[in-house]
């Protein structure tokens, strides 16, 4: 009797540009798996019936982007505690018994990142500052909140979207329109940029870091390009940074583990191979 092939794929809208491929290519080659993974494009109309009747897609499991993190969240039968505070799923998979799980793993990257390339990064930190408030924010803030930090300011164009997520995580979790960022950064162990502003195509980030300590930790969450002006700006004041691309690479692992049963490493050799691929450092 053969084996059958375990199967798994990225779901968005769109979906091509999308480097999870790579990543679990990588790692299903390094530890000689015979499974598969592949880039599905669900267009948003037939997003809800994909994931309702995920058990006859022929896979076992899949990552999910945007724009239907929501939309996978809802039609699982069992969330975790991440995906339920957030309403997002970025990783879901099919139980012996054919129930649908959901998971948001977005959090335990941004964190797996900080940690490897960091270690004792927020050993000290109270007080940090999210720049943005949409879903990226909402998975950094949990994180933050799982760890030592008492204060969170979230800094958002959009103000009410930012109190919004405040309201939602409660105590210590402050939101705040751009006019109060100056002042906020005083204050600041930790700057992390979640808004999509230095991303090659978008407009930059532009905010004036002088407020800021020199030993704040600065991270950003865009990873084209890996050095973003924010980074740049704020290694040459003397800060130190760490670029986004880790995240990306470690929201993959407990997706990896729970379809193809090994729990996958970020070593230096896949980080070279996303680099490579995004077309060297700049
Ligand atoms: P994600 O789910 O990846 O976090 P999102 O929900 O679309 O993406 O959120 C994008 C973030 O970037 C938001 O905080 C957005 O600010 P608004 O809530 O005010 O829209 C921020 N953003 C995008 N373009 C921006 C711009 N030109 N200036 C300021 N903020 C911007």
């Amino acid at each position: 009797m053969t084996a059958v092939t375990r199967k798994a794929a990225v779901t968005g809208h769109p979906v091509a540009h999308s480097r999870s491929p790579l990543i679990h290519g990588y790692w299903l080659k390094k530890h000689g798996i015979a499974g598969e993974y592949g880039c599905l494009d669900v267009a948003p109309e037939e997003a809800d019936r994909f994931f309702r009747n995920f058990s006859q897609s022929g896979l076992v499991g899949a990552n999910i982007t945007v724009p239907h993190k929501e939309t996978a969240a809802a039609a699982c039968d069992r969330l975790d505690e991440a995906a339920r505070v957030m309403g997002a799923a970025n990783t879901i998979w099919l139980d012996d018994d054919g129930a649908l799980h959901g998971s948001n793993t977005d959090w335990t990257g941004f964190l797996g990142n900080l940690d490897q390339r960091a270690p004792g990064w927020d050993d000290t930190s109270r007080t940090a500052v999210v720049l943005g408030a949409g879903g990226a924010a909402r998975a950094i803030v949990f994180a933050l909140l799982s760890r030592k930090f008492t204060t969170v300011h979230i800094v958002n164009r959009t103000a009410e979207k930012a109190r919004k997520i405040a309201a939602e995580f409660g105590t210590g979790t402050i939101g705040h329109g751009w006019d109060n960022l100056g002042i906020l950064l005083e204050e600041a162990d930790f700057l992390v940029n979640s808004t999509s502003l230095g991303m090659t195509g978008n407009p930059p980030l532009g905010i004036d870091l002088s407020p800021l300590r020199k030993d704040a930790l600065v991270t950003d969450i865009v990873y084209v390009p890996l050095q973003t002006d924010l980074l740049k700006q704020a290694e040459q004041r003397g800060n130190p940074v760490i670029d986004g691309l880790g995240m990306l690479l470690h929201q993959a692992v407990p997706g990896f583990e729970r379809w193809f049963g090994v729990r996958p490493q970020v070593d230096e050799a896949l980080r070279a191979l996303i680099v490579e691929d995004l077309g060297g450092r700049s």
